[in-house]
């Protein structure tokens, strides 16, 4: 049996995928229960806030079954009351003998407690495997669950020549049908899209998901970021029926304008300015996402925005859409910040993939950790 660990974690993995865009806060889990080299029960975790946890939907489908049956799960079984009883309960009253787990849970009420419980059970515990690619599929909960804050993906469609906007300001559309199609899918696997007012005052965005494979569950919250109250409570963006409205300002906000953005329907948070008084601080503006369950937030831009949240080091991914077009000195910058004064100074990303989309092409980066 243990010879085929990895094989059967890779089954859980894949069974947890299908579960995306549903769970969130919680994670997308999966698990496999095997007895005798056969799968007799396999279950994803079920929608947030009333679905089944990926063990015990796999549990009510082995039924007797699972007495005596090796449990493959993604991630450590929780062993807590939350919206559901604790998984680890179930799998000891289930009477499985063995449970193999690929990532630990670092949530406070987890973090450990899952595994002692099912060892104290008299249950083998096996932990990492397929560890690296259930971090990677699960790296959005568990930054949100490490940190409070979310996964902050920073996303630009960028000129050859890094610019996000021509001299008027015009952006639509510098990158290729395909690339603006990618983009949504990657609107849909995060809870709160995020711009600055200069977007939101120039581009009327909607910043609703539109024509992806899989559509989320609840469509994601829409985050202005207007620290003064210079964007009107009107269009797209504060239309209701497109998904929620999440204003983010400061008490500098000009008279009336939360007032009136709250009677839009818009729910508002106001946090401390950002530093020199510009903007809204941003270490806030994720702390407010982080209360809200918001495990991955994307970064629209524009420029301004982009340029202060890989200045703070506040993203984990810089996902950049690089369209073969050259705007020049005119145009606006895509990451529009003072940036190092000398170039053993300049923070080097490292590339995590590279894609062609349509007629552009597509880098994932991670920062590094002290990016600037
Ligand atoms: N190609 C693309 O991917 C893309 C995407 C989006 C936008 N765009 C283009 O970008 C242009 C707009 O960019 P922009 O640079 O003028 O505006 P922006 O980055 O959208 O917004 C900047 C404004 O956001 C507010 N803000 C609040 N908190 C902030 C913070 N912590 N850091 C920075 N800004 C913060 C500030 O205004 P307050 O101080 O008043 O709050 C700031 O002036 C448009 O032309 C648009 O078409 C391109």
């Amino acid at each position: 049996m243990r010879e085929r660990d990895e094989e059967l974690m890779l089954r859980a993995i894949a069974l947890a995928r299908t579960a995306r865009r549903r769970t969130a806060p919680w994670p997308a889990v999966g698990c496999v229960l095997v007895r005798d080299g056969a799968v007799v029960g396999e279950g994803a975790t079920g929608p947030y806030p009333d679905g089944p946890h990926a063990e015990v939907a796999a549990l009510r489908a082995a039924g007797d079954r699972a007495a005596g049956a090796t449990a493959y799960c993604t991630l450590e079984p929780c062993d807590h009351h939350g919206n559901t009883p604790p998984c680890t309960e179930a799998l000891i009253a289930a009477r499985v003998s063995r449970v193999v787990v690929a990532v630990g849970d670092p949530d406070d009420r987890v973090a450990g407690r899952g595994y002692a419980r099912l060892l104290g059970a008299d249950i083998s515990v096996q932990i990492g495997v397929e560890n690296a690619l259930a971090e990677r599929d699960l790296a959005p909960y568990l930054h949100h669950r490490r940190t409070g804050n979310p996964f902050v993906v920073a996303k630009a469609a960028l000129s050859l020549d890094g610019r996000v906007a021509a001299a008027d300001g015009t952006s639509q559309w510098i990158t290729s049908d395909e690339a603006r199609a990618d983009a949504h899918e990657l609107r849909a696997d995060s809870q709160a899209i995020i711009v600055g007012s200069g977007t939101a005052r120039a581009d009327r965005p909607s910043l609703n998901v539109r024509d992806v494979y899989v559509e989320p569950m609840r469509p994601p919250l829409r985050v202005l970021l207007d620290a003064r109250g210079r964007v009107a409570p009107e269009g797209p963006l504060f239309d209701s029926s497109l998904g929620p409205t999440l204003v983010i300002s400061t008490h500098e906000s000009r008279p009336g304008s939360v007032d009136a953005w709250a009677a839009a329907g818009a729910k508002v948070e106001l946090v401390a300015p950002g530093p020199n008084g510009q903007g809204v601080d941003l270490d806030d503006a994720f702390g407010v996402l982080g209360r809200e369950g918001v495990l991955q937030a994307l970064v629209e831009g524009g420029g301004r925005l982009l340029g202060a949240v890989v200045e703070g080091g506040h993203a984990q991914r810089v996902v950049a859409y690089i369209a073969p077009v050259l705007l020049g000195t005119d145009g606006a910058a895509g990451f529009d910040y003072a940036g190092p004064r000398t170039i053993g100074e300049a923070s080097r990303y490292r590339i995590v993939d590279v894609a062609r989309v349509g007629s552009d092409v597509r880098l994932q980066l991670e920062p590094p950790k002290e990016a600037i």
